[in-house]
């Protein structure tokens, strides 16, 4: 089996940026696993289901066909194909953003698509990214990580990436808020928690840049 890189960590620490970067620089698969999570809340949405119907979020989970093929382009995200639409975008909506905690925290969720993340792990050669790979869908991962930065500095990216996107200006305090807010979800509920895995190597990002943090995890990979 090819290694596999794990990066967890909370909501706007730059997992997606810097795994993206690592799995450029040593040639491995990017697996956005976030995006999956997001993909499903956004049938949920399309398809009118109650939130909180479990039963009927897991059929579809069970059901739907989920597709992620790496974008060219280095500076944005994977694109994401769902039952054959292409939601690269529609999955990033605030609306999106806002639910997609509630459905990621519904166990036959959580494992249709931890089941199907360590199908494509099978071979390895994978740079995994999200709340649970060190933990749970790749523990034996040869490298783990868990990325963190403060909230403060995290609201500022993210306002960051929204001016390039040319998105409406949202205030640092409205930011902070809703990060603030995504943590404690993330980290509360009961299945699959945001958990530092024991063997997992913490890297504070704040004040560095995505390539410092990129050449550090390439570091420890090479070590
Ligand atoms: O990483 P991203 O912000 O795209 O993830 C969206 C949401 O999906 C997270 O807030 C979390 O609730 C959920 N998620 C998860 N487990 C993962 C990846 C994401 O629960 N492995």
């Amino acid at each position: 089996r090819q290694p596999i890189i794990a990066i967890d960590g909370p909501a706007g620490a730059g997992k997606s940026t810097v795994a993206r970067q690592v799995a450029a620089n040593l040639n491995l698969v990017y697996l956005d696993t976030g995006a999956m999570y997001r993909a499903v809340t956004w049938l949920v949405l399309q398809k009118g289901i109650a939130i909180d119907d479990e039963c009927a979020i897991a059929e579809l989970t069970n059901q739907c066909k989920i597709e992620l093929t790496p974008n060219q382009d280095l500076q944005s995200s994977v694109r994401v194909w769902i039952d054959g639409t292409d939601v690269t975008q529609a999955i990033r909506t605030v609306q999106v953003t806002s639910i997609v905690s509630a459905i990621a925290a519904q166990s036959a969720v959580r494992q249709a698509l931890v089941k199907q993340q360590q199908n494509w792990g099978k071979k390895g050669g994978l740079v995994a990214e999200g709340r649970d790979i060190g933990t749970h869908v790749f523990p034996d991962a040869e490298v783990k990580i868990f990325l963190t930065a403060s909230v403060g500095e995290r609201a500022r990216r993210r306002q960051e990436d929204f001016n390039k996107q040319g998105q409406p200006e949202v205030s640092l305090k409205q930011l902070e808020r809703d990060i603030a807010e995504r943590d404690w979800k993330d980290s509360t509920r009961k299945v699959s928690p945001l958990q530092k895995a024991a063997d997992a190597i913490e890297v504070q990002t704040d004040g560095l840049n995505i390539s410092e943090v990129t050449a550090q995890i390439v570091n420890y990979y090479q070590q």
